[in-house]
């Protein structure tokens, strides 16, 4: 299994309606390739989190760099990785107000800020993005126990 974390500009203007349609766009494809994650949009800028098979990762990730909608400003990825922490979402649309129901509101533009710094004290800039992660999943889990 391959996951990857991503920031990206839009650069092309996105409505709520545009981004309910590519999530919902995306997540169709996703589950045919057994895809997961979230997407997250605001101040035109996207924080996209995949999970999957390796090479359906790296081939989706070539896809999105591709995809002219959008430019990489940051990419995190990381291999090795045994546990699918969202099982149940093959592509969630996280609003602003699903973020600050786990007190993340600032999650975007803080994750902006830690990558675009340089790279400085990178490690503990990458154990905060993975921790961002984990406290998602945690809210994953959570939706999971109330159906
Ligand atoms: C912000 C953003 C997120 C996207 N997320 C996904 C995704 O999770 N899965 C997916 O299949 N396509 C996603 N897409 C669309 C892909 O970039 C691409 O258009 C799609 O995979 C079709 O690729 P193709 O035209 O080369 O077949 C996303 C696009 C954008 C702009």
């Amino acid at each position: 299994m391959k996951r990857a974390l991503y920031v990206s500009k839009a650069m092309v203007p996105f409505s709520y309606i545009d981004i309910v349609s590519l999530t919902k766009q995306s997540a169709a494809r996703n589950r045919q390739y057994e895809v997961t994650g979230y997407l997250c949009y605001s101040n035109n800028t996207f924080f996209q989190y995949i999970e999957g098979e390796k090479p359906v990762v790296n081939r989706l990730l070539h896809q999105l760099r591709e995809d002219k909608r959008h430019r990489f400003i940051a990419e995190v990825a990381s291999d090795n990785h045994d546990v699918r922490l969202f099982s149940s979402w093959a592509m969630k649309y996280l609003t602003c107000s699903d973020l600050t129901e786990v007190h993340l509101d600032g999650f975007v533009s803080n994750s902006i800020l830690y990558l675009k710094d340089n790279f400085s004290d990178k490690g503990i800039k990458l154990r905060l993005l993975w921790r961002q992660v984990m406290l998602i999943s945690q809210m994953h889990d959570a939706h999971l126990a109330r159906i």
